[in-house]
């Protein structure tokens, strides 16, 4: 089974008049999706930040030119350097007049056995993955509270945080120790009116991950979600979207699942 792609949903102007930064928002993927739908949901400003400048600069580009928004700027930064992390919030803080809402999108994968894992490659998984959501949400609460005007943060996790998957246990492990940052950040960020959400995508096969994956572990997780295909990375944004805006105001330290998948 292969069930069509929906069509693209139109915006409802869910977060009319916020300001929003992304992080990883250069890349094919749901970080540029999410700064996409943001624009469409009625955001007033928008900060994208990524590690790779060359793209960076494009994606700044191509968001304004489609969503006529003026106000869209690019930070380069990486999220694993906690310098960086800092210097991304001020910025976003000062052209944005206060960032409303966060997407920590940042995350990244490799595939390698666990018996011929070295330290090293576990170390950069987590740490851009885990310890770079983690830097990011940190910063960000300590301006959300000391501004005072409350915030949402939505974190992108992966349902390998709940499942098991060979060649994944370090981003696996990274993935779950997102959902449990999310859940205690947010028991602590409630006392200054700041939600923290997560989504756990299954599978977004963005022509980045293709390049990178083999086609037939490709087919074989697409074949395992009910709708037989993976997930735009729109599908993705829109729960995004939804966990920034205040539909989901009585939702946080929560991880939504954005999956079709069976077990
Ligand atoms: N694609 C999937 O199937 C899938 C499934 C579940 C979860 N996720 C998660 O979704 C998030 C987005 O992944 P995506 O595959 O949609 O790609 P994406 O296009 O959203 O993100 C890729 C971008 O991340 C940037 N990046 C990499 N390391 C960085 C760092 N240290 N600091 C800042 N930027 C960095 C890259 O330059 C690239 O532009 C990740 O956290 C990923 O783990 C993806």
């Amino acid at each position: 089974m292969n069930l069509k792609t929906p069509e693209y949903v139109p915006g409802h102007g869910l977060i009319t008049g916020k300001s929003v930064l992304v992080t990883a928002a250069a890349g094919a993927g749901i970080g540029f999706s999410a700064a996409t739908r943001a624009a469409e949901e009625g955001a007033r400003a928008i900060v994208l930040s990524d590690i790779h400048e060359g793209r960076l600069a494009a994606a700044v580009e191509k968001l304004k030119t489609e969503s006529g928004l003026a106000e869209i700027y690019g930070r380069v930064g990486n999220v694993a350097v906690e310098d960086d992390v800092r210097g991304l919030i001020d910025f976003a803080e000062e052209s944005l007049g206060g960032v409303d809402i966060l997407v920590n999108n940042a995350g990244l994968g490799t595939s390698k056995l666990l018996i011929e894992m070295e330290d090293e490659e576990w170390h950069r998984v987590i740490d851009v993955t885990l310890n770079g959501t983690m830097r990011m949400t940190r910063y960000m609460m300590r301006v959300m509270k000391a501004r005072g005007r409350g915030g949402v943060i939505v974190n992108n996790a992966s349902v390998l945080g709940w499942r098991a998957q060979k060649e994944q246990a370090h981003y696996a492990a990274a993935k779950a120790g997102v959902m449990a940052l999310t859940r205690c950040a947010a028991l602590e960020a409630a006392e200054f009116d700041v939600r923290i959400n997560a989504v756990a995508p299954s599978i977004v096969l963005h022509p980045m991950l293709r390049k990178s994956a083999s086609e037939e572990l490709l087919a074989e997780l697409e074949s395992k979600e009910a709708y037989g295909r993976a997930a735009e990375a729109w599908e993705v944004a829109n729960v995004m979207m939804f966990l920034a805006s205040d539909y989901s105001s009585y939702m946080t330290g929560e991880v939504v699942s954005v999956s079709s998948q069976r077990s």
